[in-house]
C-alpha cells in the first residue's frame, strides 16, 4: 500500500472520486468527519462561513500518519470556494508528511474558487511538495479523463 487518500465528504461525491482512485492505485482510504456534524442548515450557514474564514473543526481521525506511504492524495469538497474545514484539520492532523509528495483535488458544483491553492499552500507549510491539483464538477464525478489527470500525478506508484 503506498498511497493514501485523504478525503472529506458530506454528500458524497468526494468519496465516490476516492474510491475510485482506490481501486485505480490500491490505495487506503482515509475518511475524515467531524466529531459534531453540520445539519442540512448550519452546513451553508456556520460550515461555509468557517471554510471562508480557513478554520478547523474537530475531526476524527485526530491524527494522520502517513510516514508509511509514498505519496499522499488529499480530496475535498468545494464549501465557498475554499476548502472545508475538516480538511483544513486534516493537513494539521499529518504527520510524518515532511519530504512527500501529494495530488489535490476538489470537488464542486461548478466554482472552485481558491480551493486548490490554498490547500497546495497549507500542505506546503507542512513541507509537502504538491505535484498538481485537479478539480471535479459536478458533470466530471465519473469523467474518466479527469480521473486519468489524478491518477498521472501519482507517476508510478499507480501504474495502471
Ligand atoms: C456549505 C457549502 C458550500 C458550497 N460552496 C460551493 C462553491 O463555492 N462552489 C461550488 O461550485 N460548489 C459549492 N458547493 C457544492 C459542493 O462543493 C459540491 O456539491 C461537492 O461536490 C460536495 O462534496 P461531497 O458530496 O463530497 O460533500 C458547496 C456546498 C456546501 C455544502
Amino acid at each position: 500500500m503506498t498511497v493514501a487518500i485523504i478525503y472529506h465528504s458530506v454528500s458524497g461525491h468526494t468519496r465516490q472520486v476516492a474510491e475510485q482512485l482506490a481501486d485505480a492505485c490500491d490505495g487506503m482510504l482515509i475518511e475524515v468527519v467531524c466529531r459534531t456534524p453540520y445539519n442540512v442548515v448550519t452546513r451553508y450557514v456556520v460550515g461555509g462561513k468557517r471554510a471562508l474564514s480557513g478554520e478547523k473543526d474537530e475531526i476524527d481521525p485526530a491524527m494522520i500518519d502517513v510516514a508509511d506511504f509514498e505519496r499522499i492524495v488529499i480530496g475535498t469538497p468545494v464549501w465557498a470556494r475554499h476548502p472545508t474545514p475538516a480538511i483544513n484539520a486534516a493537513v494539521d492532523a499529518l504527520r510524518g508528511c515532511e519530504g512527500k509528495e501529494a495530488a489535490i483535488y476538489a470537488t464542486c458544483g461548478a466554482v472552485a474558487g481558491d480551493t486548490i491553492a490554498l490547500l497546495q499552500s497549507a500542505l506546503e507549510q507542512k513541507g509537502v511538495r504538491v505535484v498538481g491539483g485537479v478539480v471535479f464538477a459536478q458533470h466530471e464525478l465519473q469523467s474518466e479523463e479527469k480521473q486519468k489527470e489524478l491518477v498521472s500525478l501519482l507517476g508510478d506508484t499507480c501504474a495502471q
